[in-house]
């Protein structure tokens, strides 16, 4: 009987729950307050600060399903084990249980007939070997002799392999003991080789008892930790005896659509589906993320443009319009795993809008940019960083698309090249923002300057009419007008505007104060200020505040102002519109 992925979630808390565990919801992607990593990559992620010692509201022993995205292996995705998205179950000790517990409830739950049932001499450990830092993990080597692992199935490695912390190498971390399942055929060997790739790892037990430093030394922790990892995908693979991971519930009916609508078979196109089914899949989640992430050409945006541009060129041959196709495959997606996350049905049109929107742009693109690659194989033996970075200029090609393209041709790319030009174009953007942000509108004239305090006040203005859920999400001004992109959902109706136009007049009317002063981010957080507060300002800040003891509004910007809001004439605005999805945009003049 085939366990569905469901099923094999609900096992796993299920079986946690009555070890006297909390079940806690997965957190977002993305993580909170972690601005050296894009993704949360495994469960232990998000409780870092309950790891240090913090108490968690829901207690010392914790279970989940952590929505998981890993970048590292974007390449190899295509086989039969890798992915970008995936689930993680885990469970956690906060300073409660420790190596007896959590050896004994890991195979408990692996072995029990009442939740996996699988076969003890199918498994296998490896525990960590003892080094300059840290010991031998002699008593987890113990606990699975208590098992029943004979010697033989039991593996000594060294750091390498068998110690786990956060890839920033700060912060909670420990020896860990890796479970192995055999899927290879039958007779089981009975030596363990971990190095045999029908070994497979499918579940961590890492006994966090250390706290890294930065300067890489070793201190215990004050508390000792237990944090688990199982991939869900590959267990679920394990157990219905099926190497392949994208053969389950998880991804079939991806995978059927795909042959449906190509006319192609999943066994001649394994490669291509895969990646196709798994971007499309971690594309939804980013979409659907409570931090929700839209393509861009940085961070967490560039992943996801990466992500999507890629799948469009797998299928750009097709004659079918790509749109099309993967759209098809994001509603597989979100019927498929809409029930276990239901972020993807409540944003289903959000989700499918903007993905649609990013494969329209790039297809307009890539054609062309796909026959200027052809002039380029055909003039030169390898892809210089100019080319590259050309490629992604003018055809949205991500640096790692050029890359496949030549891998596939067998050309060489020279990645420092393209590096070096990106810099260079980065370095130019950045004196244009710092111009715009930092030292201060790069157009000093007094109407511009009119406009940008103009637009302090529309912003709180707006705020009060909308409501405390709108931000700023842009602006452009010219001596002639002022564009400003805000966060909110709907039209604003023709009673909202007036409204928003007299407030703005009423606090130009009570010509209020200017005033500018220069404090740490931290001080203008705790003024209230507005301001976008992750954003790479430097130590001091100015802070603009508008009126007198009782402010009307404050925000971090660089300036210039006015000095009074007399100075602005009467305010009016002349446009409201849609600027992208959940974001309006307002432009607005100063009249004499
Ligand atoms: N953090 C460990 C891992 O990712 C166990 O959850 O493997």
């Amino acid at each position: 009987m085939t366990l569905s992925s469901q099923e094999l979630r609900q096992k796993f808390l299920d079986f946690f729950r009555s070890k006297g565990h909390a079940i806690i919801p997965s957190a977002s992607l993305i993580p909170d307050n972690d601005p050296s990593v894009l993704f949360n990559t495994a469960g232990m992620q998000p409780l870092v600060p309950y790891l240090l010692g913090e108490p968690h509201p829901l207690g010392r022993r914790l279970a989940n399903v952590q929505k998981c995205l890993r970048t590292d292996d974007i390449d190899k995705v295509g086989d039969t084990v890798h992915l970008t998205f995936f689930e993680m179950l885990g469970n956690w000790s906060l300073g409660d249980y420790f190596q007896e517990e959590a050896i004994a409830w890991s195979w408990e739950f692996l072995t029990d007939k009442q939740w996996l049932g699988l076969p003890a001499d199918h498994l296998a450990a490896s525990v960590f070997a003892g080094d300059a830092d840290a010991p031998f993990d002699r008593r987890s080597y113990e606990l699975w002799q208590q098992m029943g692992l004979p010697e033989k199935r039991l593996a000594k490695l060294g750091q390498e392999n068998n110690w786990w912390g956060l890839a920033s190498h700060v912060g909670p971390c420990g020896p860990d003991t890796e479970i192995f399942y055999w899927t290879g055929p039958e007779p089981v060997p009975d030596i363990f080789e971990p190095a045999n790739p029908f070994w497979v790892e499918i579940w961590n037990n890492v006994f966090m008892a250390y706290n890294e430093q930065p300067d890489g030394t070793f201190i215990p922790l004050k508390q000792r930790n237990v944090d688990t990892g199982l991939g869900l995908e590959r267990v679920l693979a394990v157990l219905n005896h099926e190497p392949d991971i994208y053969v389950s519930d998880l991804f079939q009916p991806a995978i059927h659509y795909l042959e449906k609508i190509s006319g192609r078979l999943y066994s001649s196109e394994t490669r291509t589906f895969r990646i196709i089914a798994d971007h499309m899949r971690a594309s939804a989640f980013l979409l659907a993320d409570e931090k929700a992430v839209t393509p861009s050409n940085k961070d967490q945006g560039y992943v996801l443009r990466r992500l999507i541009r890629r799948a469009v060129r797998l299928v750009y041959n097709w004659s079918i319009p790509p749109a099309d196709i993967l759209s098809g495959v994001i509603e597989q997606i979100i019927a498929t795993m809409g029930e276990a996350y239901p972020e993807l049905v409540r944003q289903h049109d959000f989700i499918i809008a903007e993905v649609k929107k990013e494969i329209i742009k790039f297809n307009y693109t890539l054609g062309r940019g796909l026959k200027e690659f052809e002039r380029l194989v055909g003039h030169h033996h390898f892809i210089s960083g100019t080319d590259a970075f050309m490629l992604y200029q003018s055809y949205g090609f991500p640096w790692e698309m050029t890359k496949e393209l030549a891998q596939e041709r067998g050309l060489a790319v020279d990645e420092a090249g393209f590096q070096e030009e990106m810099k260079k174009h980065q370095e130019l953007s950045r004196t244009a923002a710092a111009g715009k942000f930092k030292g201060g509108l790069a157009d000093n004239s007094l109407a511009t300057t009119r406009l940008h305090t103009a637009a302090h006040l529309l912003l709180q203005a707006l705020r009060q009419v909308l409501g405390d859920g709108v931000y700023q999400r842009g602006s452009n001004i010219t001596p002639e007008r002022l564009r400003f992109d805000f966060s909110y959902p709907q039209k604003l109706t023709p009673e909202e505007i007036k409204q928003v136009e007299d407030i703005v007049n009423e606090q130009i009317a009570l010509d209020l104060p200017v005033t500018c002063e220069e404090m740490s981010l931290e001080e203008a957080r705790q003024t209230g200020a507005m301001g976008i507060f992750d954003a790479k300002y430097g130590a001091k800040v100015k802070v603009y505040t508008i009126g007198g003891d009782q402010p009307f509004s404050r925000e971090i910007c660089g300036g210039p102002h006015v000095e009074h809001t007399k100075e602005l004439g009467h305010f009016r605005i002349i446009k409201e519109e849609s600027s992208s999805a959940g974001v309006r945009r307002i432009k607005a003049i100063l009249e004499d």
